[in-house]
């Protein structure tokens, strides 16, 4: 008999709609399986769009719907992606129903625990893509999971509803799974640009200490518009700040968990073997996409409840190859001490506290 590899489970969970949780799950387990473990996405969200995102068909007949009434083994559920070590199981629209068709069931919040018992022996992470809502797949979700990692969104009201995930975070711990812990919390779709970003993540600091992620994810379009490829933004632009960002994101996560760091030269080298006979990208490309961007943040900026600091920083809009090379060599630093190259902590002083917005 082989030995599990299993060594964690986690739910990126959110009630919030529209915070980053399925561009997360994806990404983070893309980025782990690029890395080299070989990772598991589960869609528990009815909308599927972790599933199509990766290029799925959710109208398939294997979804984690037929797993939890029990019509299918978790292990026959299981389905391939473009990237060698990242597996899925898709979901969609009947996953409605198991809310309901669960209600009376016995067991109801371990139907997904019990069904992990068939997974692969060679599976190292199990990441759960939540639905927006703390109802019953969420608290499945809970009860089979080592850790949650909550993604939060930059925007006015970040932290409301938080009290309320924790709140259902301590009943699970307490009535459920007593072991589980918070993994993280990430800040996502950030712009350093904007005051209200500084502010939350002032009071993230304050609130969530140990919790809160160094690396932040940047606001960046190709993190929104890989899914419709139906790829992971590793695959779709391997060199965009959304990539490298959540490659960084893996990296902090493996090294609070003390294990060992990817070399992503490598490993990104093994995944694209027609760069090295490239050069940087075109200097139209990269123009072409800060304009798209900046478009982007000009909008965003501009919308009621945003607003613009004035402050010009260097973080989205100037994208170079010199950029792109700190990301994939975040763990190099003088010291020796890993640092994300998304750190909070370099933006923060970017900004300051705002006073030196002209300087
Ligand atoms: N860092 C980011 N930069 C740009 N767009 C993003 C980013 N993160 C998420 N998005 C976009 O925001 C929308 C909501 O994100 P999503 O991950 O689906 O949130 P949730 O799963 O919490 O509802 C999607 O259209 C997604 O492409
Ligand atoms: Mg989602």
């Amino acid at each position: 008999m082989t030995q599990s590899k299993l060594r964690k489970r986690i739910s990126v969970a959110n009630q919030k709609g529209g915070v980053g949780k399925t561009t997360t799950s994806v990404n983070f387990a893309a980025s782990l399986a690029a890395a080299g473990h070989k990772s598991l996405l589960i869609d528990l969200d009815p909308q599927g769009n972790a599933s199509s995102g990766l290029g799925l068909d959710r109208y398939s007949a294997k979804t984690i719907y037929d797993v939890l009434i029990g019509r299918l083994n978790l292990e026959e559920s299981i389905q391939s992606t473009a990237l060698e070590n990242l597996f899925v199981i898709p979901a969609n629209q009947n996953l409605i129903g198991a809310e309901v068709e669960l209600i009376n069931a016995i067991s109801r919040e371990r139907k997904l625990k019990t069904a992990l018992k068939n997974l692969p022996e060679d599976i190292e992470f199990v990441i759960f893509d939540c639905p927006p809502s703390l109802g019953l797949l969420t608290i499945n979700a809970f009860t089979a999971s080592d850790s949650l990692l909550i993604p939060i969104q930059c925007e006015y009201y970040a932290m409301e509803g938080l009290g309320q995930l924790l709140n259902t975070f301590q009943i699970v711990k307490e009535d459920l799974n007593e072991d589980l812990k918070i993994e993280g919390i990430v800040l996502t779709m950030f712009d350093p640009r904007t005051k209200l970003t500084h502010e939350v993540v002032r009071e993230m600091k304050s609130h969530f200490k140990d919790e809160l992620y160094e690396t932040a994810v940047p606001r960046n379009i190709k993190l929104s518009e890989a899914p419709s490829f139906g790829k992971p933004v590793i695959l779709y632009d391997h060199e965009s700040k959304g990539a490298t960002a959540y490659m960084s994101l893996v990296e902090e996560f493996l090294k609070r968990n003390s294990l060992p760091l990817p070399d992503w030269r490598e490993k990104l080298a093994a995944l694209f073997p027609e760069d090295s006979i490239q050069e940087s990208p075109g200097a139209e490309e990269l123009a072409a996409e800060t304009e798209s961007q900046m478009a982007e943040l000009e909008e965003a900026a501009e919308s009621p409840g945003r607003v613009k600091s004035g402050v010009e920083l260097s973080f989205e809009s100037s994208e170079t190859s010199a950029d792109r090379e700190v990301a994939v060599s975040a763990s190099e630093t003088e010291s020796g001490e890993w640092k994300s190259p998304y750190a909070l902590e370099r933006i923060s002083e970017d900004i300051g506290d705002g006073s030196s917005a002209d300087a």
